[in-house]
């Protein structure tokens, strides 16, 4: 007879348990410990004393925070309404000094743990608090269009975000009218929102074909919120107005170029702050050869090509290259050498490093930049790395790698670039010893 073999599952168990909070980790999730086991509450903070429905696996219990049995003092109260059902902002109960202290606490605590030493810890880059997000991206399903539930795919309807740039916030109203009166709802994939002064854009990612009469009541939002209308099935295509809009910031005396479906920092004041910070530690100069990793359209190799004798910009998405090169020529840059490469390739990254530079900046999306570290750590790597991170995680097993290849952490400071968020952005400057 065959015997099927069928793993058995892992026994969870439902309690609801008082529990004290004695740290918050990487994830803005308070920490406690309770039984033998390891408690994490979102939205509870240390100091807390809460009642929380606990699932436990093994030795790990994650928790619904139920209620407050004693709050803490930092406590303070959301200004948004949807907290705690959109699972965007997680530290709002939170003042903005404080969620920078624990979010470097927790840093702190896990360099420990990796035992990775950091010569000089900086202060971190902060800007507003709210009203900062100049790109937001608005799930559409099942009637509704708002932003991703707390751990669950469910949408939260919104009409007003705390942490979008005022002219974004401000188009929600009228998009939640707009919404029930399209007949052909099934098509919208996502929507995404994007200021860029003196425009405002909104890009809406297709699934199939609009019916005319839709396409007409998109037109007539756009002319009524004077926003630059996009869609996108294939191809992007502007429907309003009826001129090309250029769509751009200026950054470092530049004029950077965008598409409205292109990579860029979310947040534009601490953009302006992190390109300024990496410019002065990592200090280029003009007769030095300088690589960018993950370029995208040239935030950071435009202001290197300022700066060094020349630029190699490497980036995995052609049409950001091509983004990059446009955007050099607009400035009249000519030492940009912009190539498509996937960094993940290791061969390929090998024999780039092996080019040979004097200094290089990452700056990689969350799975990091493995390859890349694991070649500079070969011997030929330049002196000097900055590395640009949006996720502790990775930006910690690349620094162990290029530890072991002989770098120095020298610098390293947070970027307050989502505040209210437990996103956590660090910049960090290795500098090769002997
Ligand atoms: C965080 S963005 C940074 C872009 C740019 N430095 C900036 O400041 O706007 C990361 C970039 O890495 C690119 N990327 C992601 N994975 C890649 C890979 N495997 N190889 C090359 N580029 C990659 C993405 O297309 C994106 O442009």
């Amino acid at each position: 007879m065959v015997q099927i073999y069928r793993p058995q599952k892992r026994q969870q168990q439902t309690v609801v348990q008082e529990v004290t909070i004695t740290d918050l980790d990487l994830h803005g999730q308070g920490v406690g410990r309770h039984n033998g086991l390891v408690c994490f509450v979102p939205g509870a903070l240390p100091g807390e004393k809460v009642k929380a429905r606990l699932t436990v696996k093994g030795k790990v219990a994650t928790g619904r925070l139920q209620g407050l049995l004693v709050a803490s003092d930092e406590r303070v109260e959301p200004r948004c309404e949807y907290v705690g059902r959109c699972g965007g902002c997680q530290l709002q109960h939170l003042p903005v000094a404080s969620q920078l202290n624990y979010k470097e606490a927790a840093l702190k605590g896990e360099l420990q743990r990796a035992g990775i030493a950091v010569a000089q810890w900086q202060p971190a880059l902060t800007g507003a608090e709210f009203g900062y997000r100049r790109t937001l991206r608005l799930a559409i399903f099942d009637g509704k269009l708002g932003f991703r539930a707390v751990g669950s795919q469910n949408i939260i309807p919104v009409s007003h975000c705390a942490v979008a740039e005022p002219a974004l916030s401000k188009l929600l109203p009228s998009l939640q009218g707009l919404l029930p009166r399209l007949k052909g709802q099934r098509h919208l994939g996502h929507l995404e929102l994007l200021h860029l002064p003196p425009h405002t854009a909104a890009l809406w990612r297709l699934t199939g074909a609009l019916p005319k009469a839709d396409m007409e009541k998109l037109i007539a939002w756009a002319q009524a919120e004077d926003v630059v209308l996009y869609t996108q099935q294939q191809e992007i295509t502007q429907h309003w107005p009826q001129q090309p809009q250029a769509l751009g910031y200026r950054l470092d005396d530049l004029e950077l170029s965008v598409g409205p479906a292109d990579f860029i920092q979310v947040n534009g004041s601490i953009n302006q702050a992190m390109v300024a910070q990496a410019l002065a530690w990592l200090a280029p100069s003009q007769d030095e050869r300088v690589l960018d990793a993950y370029s995208g359209l040239g935030n950071f190799s435009l202001p290197l090509c300022k700066r060094a004798k020349a630029v190699v910009a490497v980036e995995g998405v052609a049409a950001m290259t091509e983004r990059n090169r446009h955007n050099a020529e607009l400035n009249g840059l000519t030492n940009l050498d912009a190539r498509t490469l996937d960094l993940d390739d290791q061969s390929a990254v090998a024999a780039l490093v092996a080019e040979g530079f004097e200094a290089a900046l990452l700056d990689p999306a969350r799975p990091g930049a493995q390859a890349l570290c694991q070649a500079l750590a070969s011997g030929t790597g330049p002196g000097r790395v900055l590395y640009v991170s949006c996720n502790p995680s990775t930006w910690k097993r690349d620094a162990a790698l290029l530890a072991q290849g002989g770098y120095r952490l020298l610098r390293l400071g947070l970027m307050d670039m989502f505040s209210q968020t437990a996103h956590v952005e660090l910049m960090a400057l290795f500098i090769r010893e002997g």
